[in-house]
């Protein structure tokens, strides 16, 4: 049945087990492995190297294009093989890896890491493990629910290892648009003027006679574990649509709005499932992972294009949409991430970004990664690519974590991923803060007033306050400025010890 989907004939007798395809992988090699947000991952030659991992010393740097599924992270990470790993994972085993030291993990805007390969600022990829839902008659691959980066992990690699997917539905066919950059510095303008625009090819066009090993699977992608909306994404959804009903009133941007970017997660997810009680219509998605939200925009007919890296879903929701994909494809488009992400493309656009923070201070600042300054939690994924280039970039959050213990809204964040000038709106269930053409003592008390939770809010006014009393364009008493967060590691919550 397989060889159905290899319609270059003279690849059928590449097909050999995982066991022997992961062979062509050796100790202190780089890998670069198909894989965006659970999506499209290569699923049984990375689980083989595990198992070899018991009796031979084998470390490898890992190349993705985002996160991975079916355990594949943490299997590898508990197997000892990953030395390096770059440019994300959501993987708690890895995580804690990672946070002991043991990894060396490199956090990326989602956007550079091809760019790095390609003018030689990585180490160049050794093998490239890429799930595929068919190969051309010319040795093209056609990706799967992903594109990521595999593309040019495909044109880069010494040899390249295809997963074949069985599961995966060839009704996949012609959704990909595989567009790469021209060398720089005398790059082209990337000829995407709309979120629907085509400007590449259905599939990734490599040399086949790199091609080393061809892996049969009927491995699933892993669904999504978001969380469903609750009272408090919806609220933060409604702040959203009353301050888009806002712009509209003014004559900033039409009922369509501007194509608009989801982050991963709960809670980004929940706020554009919010967008389907609005009065916005025609909407479209200039986005990197497209989330069930973007599939109950679709069925609700609010939206009227997605284009994206990767489709991640939720198990019943993965069973209607790919068992009928017929019927969003023409609506649908998967670039590469490099792609999705482009700067360029994303100011072009005029994107609508909206991400997740974990924590934010009062002068703006965001931090989306790392708990107390220290701990990794993911990585800043794509929210770097499109807040610093979007027409505004939008952080949620909610106001409190860990039952009320912890204070989303801060002095100054432990770290920072997004500065406050990439920051225009934050918003929690509590209000919308409005950033924009205000000056840091501006934005604090709005930041306070309209975001901090009541619990909060005299503990933050009392520092902003006294900062303000001793100066500075950015008032701060630098004594103080973690004083919450040392509270939380003392006494397990920012109330102090009286809790
Ligand atoms: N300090 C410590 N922990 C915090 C916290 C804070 N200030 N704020 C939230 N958390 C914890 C939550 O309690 C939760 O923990 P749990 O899993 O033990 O319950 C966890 O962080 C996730 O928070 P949740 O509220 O469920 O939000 P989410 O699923 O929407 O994820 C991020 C939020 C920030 C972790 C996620 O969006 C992310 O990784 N973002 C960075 C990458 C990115 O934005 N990519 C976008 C382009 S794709």
């Amino acid at each position: 049945m397989y060889r159905d989907r290899i319609k270059m004939k003279s690849l059928w007798g590449k097909v050999v087990g995982a066991e022997e395809a992961a062979l062509h992988i050796q100790d202190g090699m780089c890998v670069g492995m198909s894989g965006f947000t659970r999506a499209g991952d290569a699923k049984v030659v990375p689980l083989a190297l595990a198992e070899r991992a018991s009796t031979e010393k084998i470390k490898i740097t890992l190349l993705t294009g985002a996160s991975l599924g079916s355990d594949v992270d943490k299997t590898l990470a508990a197997a000892g093989v990953l030395a390096r790993r770059i440019p994300f994972q959501a993987d708690p085993t890895l995580s804690k890896a990672i946070n002991r030291g043991e990894v060396m993990f490199v956090d990326q805007h989602l956007s550079e890491t091809v760019e790095m390969l390609r003018s030689n600022q990585l180490p160049q990829v050794d093998v490239a493990v890429i799930e595929a839902v068919a190969i051309t008659e010319e040795g093209g691959i056609v990706p799967t629910t992903s594109i990521g980066n595999s593309a040019t992990f495909a044109i880069l690699a010494k040899k390249i290892i295809i997963e074949l997917n069985l599961s995966q539905s060839m009704d996949l066919l012609g959704l990909h648009d595989v567009y790469i950059p021209t060398r720089r510095p005398f790059r082209e303008p990337i000829p995407v003027t709309a979120p629907h625009d085509r400007a590449g090819l259905s599939y990734i066009p490599i040399d086949p006679s790199r091609i080393a090993a061809i892996v049969i699977t009927e491995k699933n992608d892993s669904t999504a574990n978001i969380q469903p909306a609750d009272d408090d994404t919806n609220a933060i959804a409604q702040h959203l649509v009353q301050f888009f009903r806002q712009e509209v009133q003014k004559g900033h941007m039409g009922t369509s709005l501007f194509p608009l970017q989801a982050g991963i997660g709960s809670i980004a997810n929940a706020v554009l499932h919010g967008f389907i009680d609005s009065p916005f219509h025609d909407l479209t998605m200039y986005s990197e992972v497209l989330q069930d939200s973007t599939f109950e925009l679709f069925d609700a007919g609010k939206l009227v294009f997605a284009s994206g890296s990767s489709i991640t879903l939720s198990g019943q929701r993965a069973k209607t949409v790919f068992g009928n994909i017929n019927v969003y494809k023409d609506r649908l488009v998967l670039r590469p991430q490099e792609i999705s992400n482009h700067p360029e493309v994303i100011r072009r656009l005029g994107v609508i970004a909206i991400n997740t923070a974990l924590e934010a201070d009062l002068y703006g600042n965001v931090n989306s990664t790392h708990v107390c300054g220290t701990d990794m939690m993911n990585g800043i994924g794509g929210s770097g690519d499109f807040a610093r280039n979007a027409y505004l970039g939008i952080f949620v959050t909610k106001s409190v974590a860990k039952n009320g213990a912890i204070s989303s809204i801060v002095p100054m964040v432990t770290h920072v991923d997004h500065n406050e000038h990439d920051v225009d709106i934050l918003v929690t269930e509590q209000g919308l803060a409005d950033l924009r053409g205000l000056a840091p003592r501006e934005r604090a008390r709005l930041v306070i007033d309209n975001c901090v939770h009541p619990d909060y809010r005299p503990i933050l006014n009392d520092y902003f306050d006294r900062s303000c009393a001793h100066g500075g364009h950015t008032p701060h008493l630098l004594e103080e400025a973690f004083a919450l967060h040392q509270s939380y590691r003392q006494h397990g919550t920012m109330k102090g010890p009286k809790g």
